[in-house]
């Protein structure tokens, strides 16, 4: 995701900066830019590594400086998008991590009070706002800018001619490292680690005004906050894992906001027809690889049961091997990376069978987003992990609000059913954070599978990719043969295999499906297999049935993918942890296959 740091104090401010946003390097990005301040403000900027941007980067002295790396979210990665942006008076300079929600309105408003703009972002509207309501105080401009705001933030804004650096922060983390004759500020605390271990983390709603020799923290009604600094004693590897012992952890523990800003970014396209404006299309094919693939087969229930069209979910290495059919389906390619060979080809072949094609993506400006006709993005941020965690729960988003899209523009969901829905997905953060605050005792359910050879998970209807998903996890990380099974599938061929040293991992949920789940659970039981079941709180009666059973906050079923996946990872996690693999780099795998 995108990194921020800036400072104030006696050493040449370029020289701190672009030594801390080195080390935010980790966190993925595509263009990098810094502005000093000195009697005026001096900016410089570039697409790529930050290598790129420091090569051609002037003598600029002063010190005072903000300095920013961007990971494209509005607006394609390019040197004219990416961070510090400048006011039309060149009197402030401004980065920005977060989504600003209503820029639309406020760049129309700016633009017709004479701002003149240079980008496509959302971000370049902050500047200008700040500009509108700035008398040469810009943390009384800055404070007022913030009331129109609608949107996350965490912005660190310098001005001409002034030793000052001013913060905010809304669901965007920013910490504050404190020196002596010198203070800074980041995005992530792994910036500031070579320069000071004393640090203030700044809260939601809080503005912060940072000189050399002093700090001030406002709270959302301007009182000053008195709030003791922490002295960190993590390392900088540590310290990139934001205190947790893996990459894949960390982005599990990221869930919530991977699922709030994709719907933020999306949410209102369902109503406003922003994406799929036209959908004259009658049936849709989902084409991807991985767990991906099985995102797309969850989407495949989706669409069917909200828009009623047809839906077929088919692997990118297959789907070059089908024939074109009478009707052009819409093909939706799900790439995480956007640049999976396979899927890439099946885009290409979808295009030249005469098809439309939307791809689910995580990566602007990727290369999947120049071969189709419409990009949908999920905003999970940058995923270091091999193993896809929250980019999975993020696709799921993608295909809710697609499904639902789909069902409003063709007729097959109300107005009243879609307004539910809204407030339904609105609470999965909430649920996922619920799932995540019980994650020991996922760790401790662990103990029946970490000396397994094999393991079955065991699903229906929507559940049964989930559990496809969750037997890909465990095998990715941990080596454990797993295999995801429908449920009704076992009596056909699979239940030969069951004994007492095979677990089985199975959800049952409270739909149509949960008699036969109960039945499928006996049919283990009486072969010996050990059963770890996964069900809704509150529902005894699966404890009369398993061995073992873990609960995820009850929600209507068409939703439960999102909680009982994210339970599936950190089993997968946990038992691998458990094992000493390396979680982060499974052997033979790598994050992006571009080979096909
Ligand atoms: O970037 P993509 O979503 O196209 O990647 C597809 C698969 O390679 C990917 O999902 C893979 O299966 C993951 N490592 C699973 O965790």
């Amino acid at each position: 995701m995108c990194g921020i740091v800036g400072y104030t104090g006696t050493r040449q401010a370029v020289d701190v900066l672009l030594d801390s946003l080195k080390k935010l390097e980790y966190r993925g990005y595509d263009s990098a830019g810094v502005a000093i301040v000195d009697q005026s403000i001096q900016l410089h900027k570039d697409k790529g590594v930050i290598a790129n941007m420091e090569s051609t980067l002037p003598r600029f002295t002063g010190g005072v400086g903000v300095a920013h790396t961007r990971w494209a979210t509005c607006g394609r990665p390019s040197k004219e998008n990416a961070h510090p942006f400048i006011d039309c008076s060149g009197n402030l300079a401004l980065v920005h991590n977060g989504i600003i929600e209503n820029y639309m309105e406020l760049k129309r408003q700016l633009i017709a009070e004479g701002h003149k703009f240079t980008s496509d972002t959302d971000t370049e509207i902050l500047v200008h706002l700040i500009e509108r309501h700035y008398t040469g105080d810009a943390l009384e401009a800055l404070n007022q800018a913030l009331k129109e705001v609608k949107g996350t933030y965490a912005l660190v804004l310098v001005q001409k001619g002034s030793d000052h650096i001013y913060a905010a922060r809304r669901e965007n983390p920013l910490v504050i490292g404190l020196g002596v004759g010198e203070n800074f500020i980041a995005s992530d605390v792994t910036a500031l680690l070579d320069y000071t271990n004393k640090v203030i983390y700044v809260m939601d709603g809080e503005v912060v005004d940072l000189s050399p020799s002093k700090v001030t923290i406002y709270d959302s009604n301007g009182s000053v906050v008195n709030r003791k600094p922490e002295v960190i004693t993590w390392s900088a590897e540590d310290a990139q894992k934001g205190g947790f012992e893996h990459f894949m952890l960390k982005e599990i523990f990221e869930v919530p906001s991977a699922i709030h800003n994709t719907l933020l970014g999306n949410l209102d396209g369902v109503e406003d027809g922003t994406f799929l404006t036209n959908v004259d299309f009658n049936s849709v094919k989902i084409v991807a690889c991985g767990t991906s693939h099985h995102a797309a087969m969850v989407g495949r229930y989706l669409i069917e049961r909200l828009a009623k069209l047809p839906v077929s979910a088919e692997l990118a290495s297959e789907y070059r091997y089908g024939e074109k059919a009478k009707e052009c389906p819409l093909v939706i390619l799900i790439t995480q990376s956007g640049e999976t060979a396979d899927t890439l080809a099946a885009a290409r072949e979808a295009k030249r069978r005469g098809c439309r094609t939307l791809a689910i993506t995580n990566v602007v400006g990727s290369t999947i987003t120049r071969e189709v006709d419409e990009v949908f993005y999920t905003r999970a941020g940058p995923e270091i992990g091999v193993a896809a965690t929250k980019t999975f729960i993020a696709q799921l988003i993608a295909l809710y609000l697609i499904a639902m899209r789909l069902g409003y523009a063709k007729k097959s969901m109300s107005h009243d059913s879609l307004r539910t829905m809204r407030n339904e997905m609105m609470s999965l953060p909430q649920v996922v954070r619920r799932v995540l605050d019980n994650a020991d005792q996922v760790e401790q359910a662990t103990d029946m599978l970490v000396s397994a050879r094999d393991v079955f998970f065991l699903g229906r209807n929507i559940n049964y990719p989930v559990m496809l998903e969750g037997a890909l996890k465990l095998k990715e990380i941990s080596y454990i043969h797993a295999e995801g099974y429908a449920a009704g599938e076992m009596k056909h061929g699979p239940l030969a295999l069951i004994d007492a040293s095979t677990p089985i991992v199975a959800t049952v949920v409270r739909d149509q499906t949960y008699e036969k789940m109960l039945s499928n659970i006996s049919e283990v039981q009486a072969r010996e297999g050990l059963v770890l079941a996964i069900g809704g709180e509150g529902d005894a009666e699966l404890e009369q049935v398993a061995h073992k059973v873990l609960y995820v906050p009850g929600v209507p079923a068409l939703y439960s993918p999102v909680p009982i996946s994210v339970l599936l990872q950190l089993l997968a996690y946990y038992t691998a942890k458990r094992k000493g693999c390396s979680i982060d780099k499974p052997k033979n795998l790598a994050k992006s296959v571009t080979v096909d």
